[in-house]
């Protein structure tokens, strides 16, 4: 199965990936976390990304276009994938064709941009595995600064704050929601209506795939 999830920043999209993706068994590629991997190494891809991010636009095209063909191309992906935060303009969606990758679903979920700047605030994430949690909502383990599965010490993303979070929603407004009318006249788009419990979100997500 190829599935994209679509949604605002902070809708739910990385937490239902780890759903399914166990479910599938098929894995879940994340552009965001890949920018953060290369970020964190210190390549030419991170050093021209990470400003870019911090302010919360659109890396350019064709670098995540890059980045989504040579991940893509991995063995792991063989059997499907779940896209996370690609496509997020037109013209990505268009790239996806181009490269012969057949969509079979796509799931939009639906978040007020109220819900949002506060979900993003209590966000914590782990840079190790890119792992996510809510202080309130999903917190960790036991201890709620260490990440439950691979142990590392969580964070919060520097674009999490609340004048960058609005920056993002923007962009989603203008440049992202517009793919719900592209996959919608294709005939595969679901839209599911974010819950406040995380559980309740993955319910409906997987009718959603049913
Ligand atoms: P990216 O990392 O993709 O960020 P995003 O799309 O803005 O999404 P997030 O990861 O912030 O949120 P999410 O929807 O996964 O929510 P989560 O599950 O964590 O992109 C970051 C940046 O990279 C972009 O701004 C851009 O610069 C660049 N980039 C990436 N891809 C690109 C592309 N294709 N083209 C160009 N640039 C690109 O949940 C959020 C919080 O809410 C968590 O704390 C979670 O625990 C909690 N939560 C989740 N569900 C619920 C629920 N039902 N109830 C209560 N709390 C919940």
């Amino acid at each position: 199965m190829k599935l994209i999830l679509l949604g605002a920043p902070g809708a739910g999209k990385g937490t239902q990936a780890e759903n399914i993706s166990r479910h599938y068994s098929i894995p879940t590629i994340s552009t965001g976390n890949i920018l953060r991997e290369a970020i964190a190494a210190g390549t030419e891809v991170g050093l021209k990304a990470k400003a870019i991010m911090d302010r919360g636009e659109l890396v350019p095209n064709d670098v995540v276009i890059s980045l989504l063909k040579e991940r893509t191309s991995q063995p792991d992906c063989a059997n499907g994938f779940i896209l996370d935060g690609f496509p997020r303009n037109i013209a990505q969606a268009d790239a996806l064709e181009e490269l012969g990758i057949m969509i079979d679903r796509v799931i939009s979920i639906e978040v007020e941009d109220g819900a949002i700047v506060e979900r993003m605030s209590g966000r914590r994430t782990c840079p190790d595995c890119g792992a996510s949690y809510h202080i309130l909502y999903k917190p960790a383990d036991n201890d709620s600064t260490v990440c439950t599965s691979c142990k590392g010490k969580l964070i919060q993303r520097p674009d999490d704050a609340p004048e960058v979070v609005l920056s993002r929603l923007k962009v989603f407004h203008d440049q992202t929601e517009p793919l719900k009318e592209y996959y919608s006249k294709k005939g595969i788009l679901k839209l599911v209506i974010g819950q406040e419990k995380v559980e309740d979100t993955t319910r409906l997500t997987f009718e959603a795939l049913a």
